[in-house]
């Protein structure tokens, strides 16, 4: 069998709205072969589903398609470490491992480009699919049908902390409640701080970063779909955040924080959240993920 590593991903990273993602290191691992029949089945307990309608199936036979190819059947075993519809890209990661692991399966005859673009026909969006492909932090545009993609490091002087809430967030649901049209100063107010945000996780320019992380296009329509938003955003501050917005569509939120202060950033944050009694929400320490997805054979 083929597995197939992808990471969760951070859309959006506040002002990058649909262009700007990191790649994180907590990865969905996928087992892959071709069968004649399909059989799903998963090795935690989160509930899939086990038939065509599955996201990894789908997406491995839309590759196939692409191919010229009708896919048989086959058989995947999922283990399924990002959250399900909390914003760290777990329909992307189903997305990406279907196709990648379709494409290896068909000796790959798609190149990494194409796979992005594909991805992203499937997804509706490239700022997921883009980083968990390529790693890293990734700046990307739709033109026609193909994806206009970089991904750079994130320098080493930032850390993420992940706050990720009980509670599910479709992103269909926070698509739902955004304005279809924007004014020029809210568009000029995004642009400039996404091309800031971009700089600056490059060149490790940390003072920039709470500027670069506002945002008029979605923030402020889609805190009200997440409950203790304030509470934890004003928490983030007061610990010391560089910066932290809404990660991808939420509910998960994101703040940026110093290297050498991250460890004492996450303690003091559980603590605090659980002093509040907001004992639900998971706190993660993690950094972004260089390489993106990887196929090993087993
Ligand atoms: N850019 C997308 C959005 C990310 O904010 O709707 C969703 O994962």
């Amino acid at each position: 069998m083929i597995r197939i590593q992808v990471p969760a991903t951070s859309a959006n990273l506040g002002s990058g709205f649909d262009s700007l993602g990191i790649a994180l290191n907590l990865f969905n691992q996928v087992w892959m072969e071709e069968a004649d029949t399909i059989d799903i089945s998963c090795k935690d307990d989160v509930q899939v589903p086990i038939d065509e309608h599955n996201l990894i199936y789908w997406a491995a036979s839309q590759l196939y398609e692409e191919c010229g190819r009708k896919l048989p059947g086959m058989k995947i075993v999922q283990l399924n470490n990002i959250p399900m519809a909390r914003g760290l890209g777990s329909s992307s990661a189903c997305i990406v491992a279907g196709i990648l692991g379709a494409n290896r399966l068909l000796g790959t005859p798609l190149d990494q480009k194409d796979l992005v673009s594909l991805a992203t026909r499937i997804e509706g969006h490239p700022d997921n699919v883009a980083p968990a492909i390529e790693g890293g932090l990734v700046a990307s545009a739709i033109e026609g049908e193909k994806v206009y993609s970089v991904s750079v490091p994130v320098s080493e002087k930032i850390r993420f902390v992940v706050f990720i809430p009980p509670f599910e967030l479709k992103t269909e649901k926070a698509r739902s409640v955004l304005p279809d049209t924007y004014s020029r100063a809210d568009a000029v107010y995004n642009l400039s701080r996404s091309a800031l945000m971009t700089a600056s996780l490059f060149s490790g320019n940390l003072e920039n970063l709470r500027v670069a992380v506002q945002d008029r296009i979605h923030q402020p329509y889609r805190c009200g779909l997440i409950a203790n938003y304030d509470d934890v955003y004003r928490m983030s501050y007061e610990l010391g955040t560089l910066g932290t917005c809404v990660s991808g569509a939420g509910p998960t939120i994101i703040s940026m924080v110093k290297t050498e202060e991250a460890e004492a950033f996450a303690q003091a944050a559980k603590a605090r959240l659980s002093s509040k009694g907001l004992d639900g929400w998971q706190v993660k320490l993690l950094h972004t993920e260089p390489d993106g997805a990887q196929i090993f054979i087993e």
